[in-house]
């Protein structure tokens, strides 16, 4: 059992796809803003120290809703989210050694998207569970309820595609967050995440730059509450489980 746990919580993006007039980690659900919610549901599930990757725009409020608050800092984050990850990845041991905790190679670190402000602890401790069993990369995955095709375009103007392909639905998993790593494998996949960025490479998730090293990923049981608040719609159908939690327990609890 390792004694400590870290956290990178993203929460540096613009949200345009949502499309508040603010960034949005801040946009508030149920009254609460998602990046309060996320930082404290990844406490819970056992983590000692969080760093908090902010719009560099807004770092004073940011660090608002954390003040006097040790086990959080806020860090400005960069352009696309892999930067953010590295620069809250570099403020770790810091952190670590300001609220005593200890920091080896094999520290459990998790990286999580403030946008999956309802992951249920189940799931956070699964991954983490996964880490301190001796597992280096960690991530939860969901089974994918449709029917999934590959397509190429008809013409450059047209909505219209072709289907090309089809893939077994049974071997495949849409990832969530948080995804967890030993420190040493998150440091050393991010920094090549960087030479891969250099070569203009970019992939959409830290476990991708696990993969790149050609090194094993596992996965866990993610969860339906870990859905990424994207879209006003997912906005309303979070809005509406916090509403009735009596009507949605088995989801809360699972
Ligand atoms: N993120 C980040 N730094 C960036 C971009 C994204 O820390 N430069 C974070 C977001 O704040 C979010 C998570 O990464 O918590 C996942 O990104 P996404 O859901 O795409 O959020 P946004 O980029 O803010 O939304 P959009 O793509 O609609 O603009
Ligand atoms: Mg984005």
């Amino acid at each position: 059992m390792s004694s400590s746990v870290f956290a990178v919580v993203t929460a540096a993006g613009s949200g345009s796809r949502l499309g508040y007039d603010m960034p949005k980690a801040l946009v508030q659900l149920a009254g609460v803003p998602l990046v309060r919610r996320a930082v404290d549901g990844i406490r819970v599930a056992g983590v000692d120290g969080v760093v908090v990757t902010a719009p560099p725009t807004h770092l004073g409020k940011f660090e608002q809703i954390f003040a006097g608050e040790p086990d959080v800092v806020v860090v400005p984050g960069g352009s696309i989210r892999q930067d953010s990850v590295y620069n809250g990845l570099l403020e770790i041991p810091r952190l670590a050694k300001r609220i005593g905790k200890e920091l080896d190679e094999r520290t459990p670190v998790l990286i999580h998207d403030a946008a999956r402000c309802l992951t249920p602890k189940r799931a956070i401790r699964d991954v983490i569970e996964a880490l301190e069993g001796g597992l280096k990369a960690v991530i939860p995955a969901v089974r994918v309820t449709d029917t999934q095709k590959v397509v190429e375009p008809v013409g450059a103007s047209s909505k219209i595609e072709r289907v090309i392909g089809q893939v077994d639905r049974a071997q495949l998993r849409g990832v969530q967050t948080p995804q967890g790593f030993h420190w040493e494998t998150a440091m050393r996949a991010h920094e090549a995440g960087r030479e891969l960025l250099a070569n203009g490479v970019e992939l959409t998730d830290d476990a991708g730059l696990v993969e790149a090293l050609g090194e094993d990923v596992h996965v866990t049981p993610g969860s339906a509450l870990s859905m990424k608040i994207t879209t006003k719609l997912d906005l309303v159908v979070a809005t509406e489980i916090l509403a009735r939690p009596d009507q949605y327990q088995s989801l809360l609890d699972e």
